[in-house]
């Protein structure tokens, strides 16, 4: 048995994107040396709507998976393929974009927005498969109780529950877990996965040395088959892993793919209108 270790923190930063959203921004561009296959993670969590009512209308995306998960608040989406809906509080939307989509996603008004999208990459024989939803409501995400730690599971599977997110090529897991105060928290994981922790809520300790990781921060652990957090005062935090992909990442806005040539076709298609390809 190998416990991960921490190997590095960091603070979600304040940020502008998408039409003049203000939101954290947990990891991007800079640090993708360090958790290959997962390109980005914000962190959107406001209780004042001209934080985020400008919301994120029509933009293209190639070559990844975006992954939303709510909170609070409620996200409507539309996009190129028809598709349209609401994403709403304890729901999972995992949009594969494969070789393209243009969508939108509006935050709509209320007291509190708060949820996570997660950029995930996809390797080179898969940046151009057919776009497709995981659309996951609330209800579908099993709750495991492993000790006295509640997790939704999400994608992967604990203690022989799997989540209802299925046949995504990194082979994540995306868990939700709330460790109550005094506990200690043990789970096996994939040796050679990438793993990271983004602390929503609480105080935890990623390994016997580190110190407290505290909201709004994140833990990206070293190799391992085995983890051990403590909980002294209760800690909720998303803990995701995934298989590194390890090609050559040529990222431009929403578009990621493995060459600065495939960049300029993704963008001369968009222009030109040939950017969705019909089955
Ligand atoms: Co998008």
């Amino acid at each position: 048995m190998s416990i991960r270790k921490v190997s590095g923190i960091l603070e979600s930063k304040p940020t502008m994107e998408g039409a003049g959203v203000h939101l954290k921004s947990v990891f991007g561009y800079n640090e993708v040396p360090f958790l290959d296959p997962f390109l980005l993670l914000d962190d959107f969590h406001s209780d004042r709507p001209s934080d985020y009512i400008a919301g994120f209308p029509w933009h293209p995306h190639r070559g990844i998976e975006t992954v939303t998960y709510m909170l609070h608040g409620k996200v409507k989406h539309g996009d190129s393929m028809g598709n349209e809906g609401v994403i709403e509080p304890g729901d999972v939307q995992w949009m594969t974009a494969g070789s393209g989509i243009i969508h939108e996603e509006m935050p709509k008004r209320s007291d509190l927005l708060w949820g996570f999208q997660l950029w995930v990459n996809l390797p080179a024989s898969h940046k151009m498969m057919n776009p497709r939803y995981q659309e996951i409501k609330r209800a579908q995400i099993p709750e495991v109780i492993l000790g006295k730690a509640r997790i939704r599971v999400i994608c992967g599977e604990v203690a022989g529950i799997n989540g209802p997110v299925r046949d995504i090529v990194v082979e994540p897991q995306y868990l939700d877990v709330t460790i109550p105060p005094n506990q200690d928290f043990e789970l096996s994981v994939k040796k050679g996965h990438t793993l990271f922790a983004y602390v929503i809520d609480g105080k935890g300790w990623f390994d016997t040395e580190s110190s407290a990781i505290g909201a709004e921060e994140l833990v990206i652990f070293g190799d391992g088959n085995f983890l051990r957090i403590r909980a002294d005062d209760g800690v909720r935090f998303l803990l995701i892993s995934g298989k590194p992909i390890g090609e050559p990442v040529a990222w431009h806005g929403p578009i990621v793919m493995n060459t600065q040539e495939e960049l300029d076709i993704a963008f001369q298609e968009y222009r030109s209108g040939s950017f969705i390809k019909k089955k």
